[in-house]
């Protein structure tokens, strides 16, 4: 089985969540035969989508831009599997991820019809008859999973098709890069190869591997103290410094870029 990692991390091989990503790829070897190639994006050309429709028009099925993105939409195309590993931005993808996805534009045909369901949501049917199944894993630094990621979840059952992809979604992130954390981190990091295995198995992560995988690493009141804490910024200090900036900004005449 030939799986494509996408690591849509700025950090790149520091990324908290490339861990998940590997546990999740050792647990899927001990089922079965799996050959890995990994894109880290952060190093790569990736130019924003331009809007320009020539992959629909001029140049059918092709971008005009000559960048990496080429290479990668070929590993895509090559793949049985296809990881996307990224950390929540803004309740969303990464920019470049973001980009990334974009430029897949090339993939959709440009008609809607032919598209299930399309007189109700739009969209475009695949352009090329791909058979690879796609998995999002991510970590975010707040703990309720649930509701920080609507958003990916809306946005992936719009390209993919409902609920057509696998998820695995980790809170309290941050956790994954610090010392103090390691025993629960490594316990969840188990958890996380032991939901590899499955879905090597059986295509699919177990009802209780998911709930195990998301549920808290720190009681919600503990963890927020400590990710507080963890700025090593003093909170109330913090809060006069801010005051002082705005009363700055609002005095007449003061330009912004002299306080920042
Ligand atoms: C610009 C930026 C935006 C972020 N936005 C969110 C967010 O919306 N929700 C959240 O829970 N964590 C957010 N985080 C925290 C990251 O998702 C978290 O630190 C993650 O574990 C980093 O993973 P990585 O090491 O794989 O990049 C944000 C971090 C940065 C730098």
């Amino acid at each position: 089985m030939k799986v494509l990692i996408i690591n849509g991390s700025p950090r790149g091989e520091r990324s908290n969540t490339l861990q998940m990503t590997k546990a999740f790829i050792d647990g899927m070897k001990k089922a079965a035969e799996v050959e890995t190639e990994t894109v880290t994006i952060k190093d790569l050309n990736i130019e924003s989508c331009r809007g320009c429709f020539s992959c629909w028009s001029r140049t059918p099925g092709r971008c005009v831009i000559n960048d990496d993105v080429r290479e990668i939409t070929l590993r895509i195309f090559a793949s049985d599997v296809v990881i996307y590993s990224f950390p929540l931005f803004y309740y969303s993808v990464p920019s470049k991820l973001k980009a990334l996805i974009e430029r897949q534009l090339p993939t959709v045909a440009p008609f809607m019809k032919g598209q299930k369901n399309y007189l109700v949501n739009g969209g475009h049917p695949p352009r090329f008859d791909l058979k690879y199944k796609t998995v999002l894993i991510s970590s975010c630094g707040f703990y309720p999973t649930e509701k920080s990621y609507d958003a990916i979840r809306a946005q992936f059952d719009m390209i993919c098709g409902d609920g057509n992809y696998t998820e695995l979604f980790l809170g309290e992130g941050e956790l994954l890069a610090k010392q103090i954390a390691r025993r629960r981190c490594s316990a969840r990091l188990q958890v996380i190869e032991q939901a590899g295995e499955e879905y090597a198995k059986t295509g699919v992560i177990s009802a209780e591997t998911q709930a195990l995988i998301s549920s808290n690493l720190y009681p919600p009141d503990m963890y927020a103290a400590m990710a507080d804490e963890g700025w090593g910024v003093d909170i109330e200090a913090f809060r006069e410094a801010d005051k002082a900036t705005v009363r700055e900004v609002l005095k007449l005449g003061k330009k912004i870029d002299t306080i920042y």
